[in-house]
């Protein structure tokens, strides 16, 4: 079967131009990461994303194998943010706040952007607890929690590049504190009371404020944990009024400084 012996070899130098192309295009993407830093250029330009679908759907009509070559497609850009991600964080991002701050969100976008792994404390609690958070509270106690919440962060020390989304309480422990530097950058997210009462109104999920819900009571809690969180946070970002993208960004460069400043960049 000589015939088929020739198709392997035509196989095998799709292959070779396919490797070729993706270590080319990897290396590029380090380039681009290089070049964005050296000008102070924005880091997080999710615009760009869009053109290369857009690119990808033109060049792909009429063409055969469409999903397949998508599918591909996506791995790449998957890959690509994995890259970026490890050259700009080389340690986990721990986001810390107020119930509603924005952790959650926060990190979902981080995802989007550099496909890291999220950890949601209080959902991964949850799961391996077989119950929500309320009833946990309820049953055995906010101390019980707090015991998961220490256990889980000292867990999360072997994991790297990963964004660690804590519950609203997890720092006002010193212990938890310790725990989350040892890996991790610590991040706190802000928001003034009006804008958690409108992002918590509708959930009945936090039992510490289920009761009173409302701007004075989370005003005066926050106040009471305000300290704790400034003490804890290697930067702060205020979310008002900005978007995912704008505090992702501003993230990132406050990341970056911080970095620089330690002589680590
Ligand atoms: C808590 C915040 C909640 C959850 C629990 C206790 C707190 O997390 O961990 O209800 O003490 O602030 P979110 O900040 O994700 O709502």
């Amino acid at each position: 079967m000589e015939q088929l012996e020739r198709y392997r070899e035509q196989l095998q130098v799709c292959d070779e131009k396919i490797l070729e192309g993706l270590l080319e295009r990897n290396r590029v993407v380090e380039e681009i990461m290089a070049c964005k830093e050296e000008n102070g250029m924005k880091i997080l330009q999710p615009d760009q994303e869009a053109r290369q679908d857009a690119w990808l759907e033109g060049a792909l009509e009429g063409c055969r194998h469409q999903e397949e070559v998508r599918a591909v497609f996506r791995e790449i850009h998957r890959g690509s943010k994995k890259i970026q991600a490890r050259r700009l964080f080389s340690y986990n991002i721990v986001l810390i706040g107020f119930m509603g701050a924005g952790k959650s969100t926060i990190s979902e976008y981080l995802n989007t952007l550099f496909a890291m792994d999220v950890v949601e404390m209080d959902q991964l609690i949850a799961q391996r607890e077989g119950m929500s958070i309320a009833d946990i509270f309820e049953v055995y106690g906010e101390e019980y929690f707090r015991n998961l919440e220490t256990a889980l962060l000292v867990e999360l020390q072997d994991r790297k590049n990963v964004v660690i989304s804590c519950g609203g309480g997890t720092p006002l422990r010193e212990c938890n504190v310790r725990e989350m530097k040892k890996n991790g950058r610590v991040v706190l997210l802000c928001a003034d009371p009006e804008t958690i009462l409108e992002r918590v109104k509708d959930s009945h999920e936090r039992p510490l404020i289920e009761n009173n819900k409302n701007v004075e009571y989370i005003g005066q809690l926050m106040e009471k944990r305000r300290e704790k969180y400034e003490a804890a946070a290697d930067i702060v970002i205020h979310t008002d009024g900005k978007s995912a993208l704008d505090i992702c960004e501003e993230m990132v460069g406050k990341l970056l400084e911080l970095d620089r400043r330690e002589g680590k960049r």
